[in-house]
């Protein structure tokens, strides 16, 4: 760590409190106000460290925040950070230790709603970037910073804003802390995200709920349809069964799959940790190979009729279930949620109604391993950690990632400071303090390590 960064610890922290307490939910029109406040608070906050040309970048949806500082010279690159401010739900809240939004550090952590995911990430990098102003009164290269407000929707809205904004955002490399490390003690960088279309589906049978005694058997379930289609859409080899959904999957190279097989995995540990007796996925596949490189479909969530205490009964008049699918690299979100909607209108009987919505996605992408990033990103996380990063792919999504390679054909490197065990989207989210500051000194490092490189 720098003199810089521990002489304005605690001053570090008390400002990621304050950003944590803004309840920043893009998904809850109740919070569309909240969601504003925190653009303006990281707004203020970036011209109060020097940051240039500070700006809310407004879009159909929720804006972005844009800052940059771009005095490093010509014959140094330019670095774009991504990150987002806005937050997932916090239901079910009654499982949260502390209110979500009042953040509390309890053993060397901080729990908030958006600690790790993304708001601590996104300031550790806030901070990185004041440090190395106010300690030597410039950067070592070119930084522009973007920050968004619609990632946990599927960033549908920053599509248009980067083609709208491709001279501004111009960069010859993009840098993002929104992924977790491998674990505690083997620090890593991620070169490949899944995918997501995540689709709802709604089957409709009588015009009414009815007595279950007079009517069942006499008229179609939607609940039991809907369960009967669900179960149709994998097979017992964990296979999803939608015509042509692997038509595209691109295979992990033999080399990948040698290197996730080196990686240390613990697979009763695994399934301990997560309270269960054993690990269930596609056949012939390991683990972490079909985490990381296989597609899946997963209910994420489904109801129906009655649900309170006791009984009552009823034969529903609708059924209704959030259906993911995480991708793998070369398939394509709306193909996927296209081919999924043919599949479940062709399985549905014809006593229902049904209905299927593609409510987001994102696709997926892989990172170039050998990009000057990478090799800055694994300098500065030795530097930070003393190990050299090995190199992972994560199970989640980041949706931008691939239109970043697309429209600004900049290399992207996912540096992240986070751990699969702090609860993301879950009651009682945390980040590691510890992560917190050396992702700070990361940071810095890094920046000064792409100047080395030129
Ligand atoms: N930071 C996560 C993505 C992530 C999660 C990367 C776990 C690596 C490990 C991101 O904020 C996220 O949650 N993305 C969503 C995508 C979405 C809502 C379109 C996801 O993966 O569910
Ligand atoms: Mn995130
Ligand atoms: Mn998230």
């Amino acid at each position: 760590m720098t003199p810089y960064i521990e002489e304005n610890k605690d001053r570090f922290l008390s400002e990621l409190k304050e950003l944590l307490s803004i309840p920043s939910v893009s998904t809850a029109p109740e919070h569309k106000q909240d969601v504003l406040n925190c653009a303006s608070w990281l707004q203020s906050h970036f011209e109060s460290i020097g940051m240039e040309n500070v700006e809310i970048l407004p879009t159909e949806g929720h804006p972005s925040v844009y800052a940059d500082w771009l005095h490093a010279g010509d014959d140094k690159p330019t670095v774009l950070v991504y990150g987002h401010y806005d937050v997932q739900p916090v239901d079910p809240i009654e499982l949260w230790t502390n209110d979500p939004f009042e953040p509390t550090v309890r053993d060397g952590k901080i729990f908030a709603r958006g600690a790790t995911d993304d708001k601590g990430q996104v300031f550790l990098h806030v901070k990185s970037l004041e440090t190395m102003l106010k300690s030597d009164g410039s950067l070592p290269v070119n930084v522009k910073v973007l920050i968004e407000g619609e990632e946990e929707v599927g960033s549908e809205h920053l599509v248009p804003l980067l083609e709208r904004h491709k001279e501004k955002l111009a960069c010859d490399t993009i840098l993002i802390s929104d992924t977790a490390m491998y674990s505690p003690e083997v620090p890593s960088l991620c070169i490949g995200l899944r995918g997501l279309a995540y689709m709802e589906v709604e089957v409709t049978g009588p015009n009414r709920d009815l007595h279950s005694g007079s009517f069942g058997g006499g008229i179609e379930n939607p609940a039991n349809v809907l369960c009967g289609i669900i179960a149709r859409l994998k097979d017992e080899y964990g296979r999803v069964t939608v015509p042509g959904f692997y038509d595209d999957v691109e295979d992990a190279s033999e080399r990948e799959k040698q290197d996730i097989a080196s990686l240390p995995f613990d697979e009763e540990k695994y399934c301990e940790a997560n309270g269960v007796g054993a690990s269930r996925g596609e056949f012939g596949y390991s683990v972490l190979e079909r985490l990381w490189t296989r597609p899946t479909l997963d209910v994420n969530g489904m109801w129906s009729g009655f649900t309170g205490v006791g009984a009552k009964t009823v034969l529903p008049s609708k059924a209704t279930a959030k259906i993911s699918m995480r991708l793998v690299p070369n398939q394509n979100t709306h193909d996927i949620a296209k081919k999924f909607e043919d599949y479940i209108v062709s399985i549905a009987p014809k006593t229902v109604k049904v209905k299927v919505t593609d409510l987001h996605g994102g696709n997926p992408a892989l990172t170039e391993p050998d990009s000057a990033g990478i090799q800055a990103a694994s300098v500065a996380m030795e530097e930070a950690y003393g190990k050299r990063p090995v190199l992972t792919r994560e199970g989640g999504s980041i949706p931008i990632v691939l239109d970043f390679q697309n429209i600004l054909s900049a290399p992207v490197v996912l540096m992240g400071f986070g751990l699969q065990s702090e609860n993301l989207h879950s009651p009682d989210e945390h980040f590691h303090l510890e992560n917190f500051y050396k992702g700070i000194f990361a940071s810095t490092r890094f920046f000064h390590q792409m100047a080395a490189q030129g």
